[in-house]
């Protein structure tokens, strides 16, 4: 078999966007096949784009597709542009609108992963941030479960470190920031486990290859402070509410030593694609009991009737798209 025929089999096993799906790219809506861009344009070639990763859950009994947290993620977007000299087109509501807009042209009926992404889509070259055009574009796909979210994932500690805040920081979704996101995720799932757990160049715990960390130990919960080089995630502080709120406890922002993952007593990982991910295993040491947390399933329970708009009080969590 051809590299590519592998690489386009393996391909058709993953959330892959139908040709006809509809697109917001530029000010106007079209299909997704009508879209071209040009072999030259600066973000493929340099990273210079920021994007966010925003989900909407279908909800069979209501027939309700609920939008998660948009505003936080385009409120996120814009700051990311203001660290790479973009500015997002539009305001947040607009953006928010936009993208219901979109979710109800596509018609889906099934859990939703929405993609926007602001590029530098000059086709030309030369390393720069400024004096470039910038294109911004939302799509979005059917999508299910990122990482394995019922029994449990085993993790490894990255030999690859996460990208300093000096280079080029973490807190910004810049596109050019995956590869290092895609060393330490490969190099996980080639040794066998599921998922990298990646720590800052001073050797603490940062975060997983695209979810954020936290632990329970003595009954708090622990979580890497956002200068330790992580992603500010939007699931982060919706969790860390649900654990003071719902489960009655702490939760404190300090940094987290290699060791202590493997002596805590629960572990999770969380973002919008990895949902909450529990973890039972770190660099072949098990987790507490080395199975899925009570905390951390509590949470999931929890989490997962907020998303799907069933909690009158986590209402204001979502949309309603229909
Ligand atoms: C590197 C990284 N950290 C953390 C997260 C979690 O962020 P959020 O909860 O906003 O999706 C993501 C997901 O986008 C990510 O890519």
């Amino acid at each position: 078999m051809s590299v590519e025929t592998k690489s386009k089999s393996a391909a058709a096993k993953k959330a892959v966007t139908h040709p006809n799906t509809w697109v917001f790219y530029n000010g106007e809506f079209g299909r997704y096949h009508d879209i071209k861009l040009g072999l030259m344009t600066h973000a493929l070639h340099y990273g210079t784009g920021c994007f966010e990763g925003i989900r909407a859950y279908w909800n069979e009994k209501h027939e309700q597709l609920h939008l998660l947290h948009a505003p936080a993620h385009y409120e996120r977007l814009r700051r990311s542009a203001n660290i790479m000299r973009m500015t997002v087109p539009y305001s947040t509501e607009e953006l928010v609108n936009l993208t219901v807009d979109l979710l109800r042209r596509n018609q889906f009926k099934s859990d939703v992963y929405v993609r926007p992404l602001l590029y530098a889509s000059s086709e030309e070259i030369g390393v720069r941030l400024h004096n470039l055009n910038h294109s911004f574009f939302i799509y979005a796909i059917p999508f299910g479960n990122y990482v394995e979210i019922e029994s449990g994932i085993k993790c490894m500690v990255s030999t690859w470190r996460r990208v300093p805040d000096q280079s080029l920081p973490a807190r910004a979704k810049i596109t050019g920031s995956y590869a290092q996101s895609a060393l330490a995720k490969s190099e996980a799932v080639e040794a066998g486990f599921d998922e990298a757990i990646v720590l800052t160049v001073d050797g603490h715990v940062s975060e997983g290859s695209a979810e954020n960390l936290f632990m329970l130990k003595d009954g708090v919960f622990v979580t890497p402070p956002v200068t330790d080089d992580i992603l500010e995630g939007v699931t982060r502080t919706l969790i860390m509410r649900l654990i003071k709120e719902d489960l009655g406890k702490d939760v404190v922002e300090r940094s987290v030593d290699r060791t202590e993952l493997y002596t805590c007593d629960e572990l999770l990982l969380c973002g919008t694609g990895a949902q909450i991910s529990p973890v039972i295993e770190v660099d072949h040491r098990p987790v507490g009991s080395g199975k899925v947390g009570e905390f951390t399933q509590e949470l999931q329970n929890i989490y997962f009737g907020a998303v799907r708009g069933e909690t009158p009080k986590y209402k204001d969590w979502t949309i309603p798209v229909y």
